[in-house]
């Protein structure tokens, strides 16, 4: 079977996390091979590296250091998981990949195109999703989600960024979606569970019926 990348995108809350399990167990029953995984993280050194991200701590953590462990963090699961699974013919549904990169740190916090543009050469310059699945929906609808989730754990170092941010970086994933459209499927995620996942299901379907047959 021919492996596959497919990436989940979207903003704090939106359902990637949720739908993306869904999914596997969908493809899963299809009789496909999924390897589940999530950016920043996917191996023990990318994961590592998440922690570093993610952490709040008093030391300021510059744009180009949140960038460039980023692509730090990619480089290092490109090479020991997602790159290894689609050669031996898995589906590798990823939890955020580049596309949040250009939102986040694009987008929302104003590094430019061209420096995103430029680790993409260095560090996967033959490597893009096969199919972006995006979810969208207002920033208060997804906020108020993932402040439910989080319980008594408290924001993350991203999550307790402003509501501005988060909509820049809704904006930065549109305007994305909008330059690639024939490699992105955007979702309207706003609704009940049982619907977005039924969109979800929809988009994939096609790659379903077209894979070829190997055994
Ligand atoms: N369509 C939905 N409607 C209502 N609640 C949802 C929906 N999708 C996800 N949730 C809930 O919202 C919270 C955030 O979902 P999650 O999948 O963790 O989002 P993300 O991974 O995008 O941050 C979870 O508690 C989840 O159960
Ligand atoms: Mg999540």
């Amino acid at each position: 079977m021919q492996g596959r990348f497919i990436t989940f995108e979207g903003g704090e809350g939106v359902g990637k996390s949720t739908q993306i399990r869904r999914a596997a167990a969908w493809l899963e029953a299809a009789g496909v091979e999924v390897v589940l995984t999530r950016e920043p993280g996917g191996t023990p050194r990318a994961e590592q590296l998440r922690r570093i991200l993610l952490e709040r701590t008093d030391e300021p953590m510059p744009q180009s250091c949140e960038l460039l462990l980023m692509f730090a963090a990619r480089a290092s699961h490109l090479a020991n998981l997602i790159e290894p699974a689609v050669a031996r013919g898995a589906w590798v549904l990823c939890d955020r990949f580049t596309d949040a990169t250009y939102a986040y740190q694009g987008g929302g916090r104003g590094v430019p195109t061209a420096a995103i543009d430029a680790l993409v050469r260095i560090v996967h310059p033959q490597r893009q999703p096969d199919l972006t699945v995006l979810l969208d929906a207002p920033i208060a609808i997804g906020m108020a989600r993932a402040r439910v989730r989080n319980g008594t754990d408290g924001p993350d170092r991203f999550e307790s960024e402003r509501a501005e941010f988060f909509e820049r970086v809704r904006q930065g994933y549109l305007q994305r979606a909008a330059q690639e459209s024939a490699r992105f499927r955007v979702v309207d995620a706003s609704g009940e569970l049982e619907h977005v996942a039924a969109a979800i299901r929809a988009a994939l379907q096609p790659m379903l019926v077209t894979r070829s047959p190997s055994r």
